[in-house]
């Protein structure tokens, strides 16, 4: 038996990195799953693997820089598995430009992406918890929604409006939904190859006590337990997956 057996599962940004892994664990563990992300050679590929285990996936393409399209994915939702139990919001993009740097547009749409979709999405879908008696939001934040270094302004201040609209979203959506962040540290994605890979963020590594990168599926098995009753009692956190990371 597994720990969402029977539950319709939204996972955002799952064509790639932690929401992959997040989208196959559920799948394996008995949910439906909607993989949504906008590449749909990959998008295929994650469902692909998760229909080869003889588990239940379909895909939307959605832009998340576009937030108002996030009625596509219930759409798809509904129109294929049912109302969601689930909602994942982990699509983010990162955003390198310092304070002085960073231009208005960059600005909206990595707000777009890494917060606004997230609420959008939220919106349209805690009607159908609510309705239910039950449902769970689990939000990717970032170690970013805590500190702060030289560049990222975007990105840093996104990621700490997540954390911030994370814990409103506990407090009005209760008590029928539970919701929860996870903040990740390094963890080894396409993302983290984008900028160089992790041999250009040794330092990270070397400040954390367990001396390595996370690895997709070490976020995967947290949004699990944030996701399963085994985290009944746990609301409105924000929870660093970093291997201990210090800033
Ligand atoms: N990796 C890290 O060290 C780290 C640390 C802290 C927090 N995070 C956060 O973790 C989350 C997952 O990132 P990851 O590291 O797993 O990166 P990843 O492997 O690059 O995956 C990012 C996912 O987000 C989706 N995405 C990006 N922009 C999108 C857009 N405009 N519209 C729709 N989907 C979009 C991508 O889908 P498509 O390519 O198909 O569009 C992809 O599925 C992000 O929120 C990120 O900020 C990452």
């Amino acid at each position: 038996m597994g720990k969402l057996d029977g539950k319709i599962a939204i996972v955002t940004g799952a064509t790639s990195g932690m929401g992959r892994a997040t989208a196959i664990l559920f799948a394996r563990e008995g949910a439906k799953v909607m993989v949504c992300g906008r590449n749909k050679e990959r998008a295929e590929e994650v469902v692909n693997q998760i229909k080869g285990e003889g588990l239940q996936a379909d895909y939307v393409l959605v832009d998340a820089a576009k937030p108002e399209d996030g009625k596509l994915i219930v759409d798809k939702t509904l129109e294929v598995f049912g109302e969601p139990d689930i909602l994942v919001n982990n699509a983010g993009m990162l955003s390198m430009s310092t304070l002085m740097d960073v231009s208005l547009e960059e600005w909206e749409k990595v707000f777009n992406v890494n917060v606004t979709s997230a609420l959008k999405l939220t919106q349209l879908c805690a009607p159908y918890m609510k309705k239910k008696g039950k449902g769970v939001i689990v939000n990717v934040a970032s170690v970013a929604s805590f500190a702060a270094h030289h560049g990222f302004a975007a990105y840093i201040s996104s990621k700490h409006g997540f954390a911030g609209l994370s814990k409103s979203m506990a407090w009005e959506l209760g008590p029928e939904i539970r919701v929860n962040a996870i903040a990740p540290g390094l963890v080894h994605t396409a993302m983290v190859d984008s900028i160089g890979g992790l041999g250009v963020l040794q330092g990270m590594i070397d400040n954390c006590p367990v001396k390595r990168a996370g690895q997709p599926e070490d976020i995967a098995n947290v949004a699990l337990f944030l996701a399963s009753d085994d985290s009944s009692f746990i609301d409105g956190q924000v929870i660093k997956v970093d291997g201990g990371f210090e800033c």
